[in-house]
């Protein structure tokens, strides 16, 4: 039997670069030798969101770009974590395993308080809300980004902890992590993020992708100068969508001198203009007609609810519920 990989993203804001590179494509591309789960994390997302139109509209926009970007409903699975109860029901049943000691651990949680953000209980037990999306649907991998790494770390540590207190019940996953892109760097070179603005959303209109590119910031050698591709911001981006044969071919011409930044983003916006032009086309197809996009996640929902039930009723009889 083929095994089970499973993921989620948030519906906080348009998917950009990194998301595209780090998380979805290579979740993608497990859908020809897995059993994929993919599901969008709103409860996570109400850790931070406030607005409940934007929640909406956004569930249904990550949808959209997934399916868009090659989620073929008939192989995989898709659907709001909201739309999977049986999940909060495990997340409490975890939360009475798990020390508090291992949440204070938790990177993304003590990255937000140094950042002044709100911190909210959803926000401090969120790597339990996180294992329980993993354990309910007994995941075998999870492929992730290298910032989820610790998470998904805290998940394998409360299913031994369970199993070892209650006997073999839940399944003890694999991180899945994309080497060669593990950090996708963003406009200034730092890691891509929505929330250092500056990120490349994915489906912007192609006039607004092309200014994006084109304030990615490089150093003041001028045209004539010879430049160094390995420390430039732009040919780093380059080199994520070129074949072998285009990296070489930019890295030459950038060591020779003559070739502007200008003219290296510009070659830089054309290639992701053409990988993504086709799947932008599909998402702006699926963007004006949500009840398609809201049926899918329906489905995928009931399909996705009985595995989970079948886990939980496994789980409560462990504990003796
Ligand atoms: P953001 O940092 O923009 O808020 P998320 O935290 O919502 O992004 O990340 C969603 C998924 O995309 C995660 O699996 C994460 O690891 C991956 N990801 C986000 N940014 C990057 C990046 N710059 N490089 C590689 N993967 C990334
Ligand atoms: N925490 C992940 C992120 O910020 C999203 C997520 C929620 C997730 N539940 C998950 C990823 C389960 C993998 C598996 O991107």
């Amino acid at each position: 039997m083929a095994k089970r990989a499973l993921t989620g993203i948030k519906p906080t804001g348009s998917p950009h670069i990194g998301n595209l590179l780090g998380a979805i494509q290579p979740a993608l591309s497990l859908q020809a030798s897995h059993d994929c789960y993919f599901f969008v994390a709103s409860y996570h997302a109400l850790t931070t969101e406030r607005d409940p139109a934007r929640m909406r509209q956004q569930t249904l926009d990550v949808a959209a770009t997934w399916l868009a970007l090659g989620l073929d409903p008939s192989r995989a699975q898709i659907w709001a974590q909201d739309a999977v109860p049986e999940v909060t029901e495990l997340a409490w049943i975890l939360s009475c395993i798990t020390s508090k000691g291992m949440l204070d651990k938790a990177h993304a949680f003590k990255d937000a308080v140094a950042k002044g953000k709100d911190a909210n209980i959803g926000l401090y037990s969120y790597p339990v809300l996180m294992a329980a999306d993993i354990l309910a649907f007994d995941s075998h991998v999870v492929p992730v980004g290298k910032d989820q790494k610790q998470h998904v770390e805290m998940t394998r540590d409360m299913a031994q902890r369970f199993n070892h207190i209650f006997g073999e019940t839940l399944v003890v996953p694999e991180v899945l992590i994309q080497k060669e892109v593990a950090v996708v760097p963003g406009l200034d070179g730092q890691k891509m993020s929505k929330s250092y603005g500056n990120d490349i959303e994915i489906f912007s209109p192609p006039k607004k992708l092309r200014k994006k590119f084109m304030s990615i910031v490089t150093d003041s050698r001028g045209v004539e100068d010879a430049k160094d591709p390995d420390s430039c911001n732009v040919f780093q981006l380059y080199k994520l969508f070129a074949t072998p044969a285009q990296q070489e071919d930019l890295a030459a011409r950038y060591r020779a001198g003559g070739l502007g930044y200008g003219h290296a983003k510009q070659e830089l916006y054309e290639l992701v203009e053409l990988a993504i032009s086709a799947p932008r086309e599909r998402y702006q197809a699926l963007r004006a007609n949500p009840e398609e996009v809201r049926k899918i996640l329906d489905d995928g929902a009931s399909r996705a609810r009985v595995l989970a039930r079948q886990t939980l009723d496994r789980v409560r009889g462990a504990v003796g519920l």
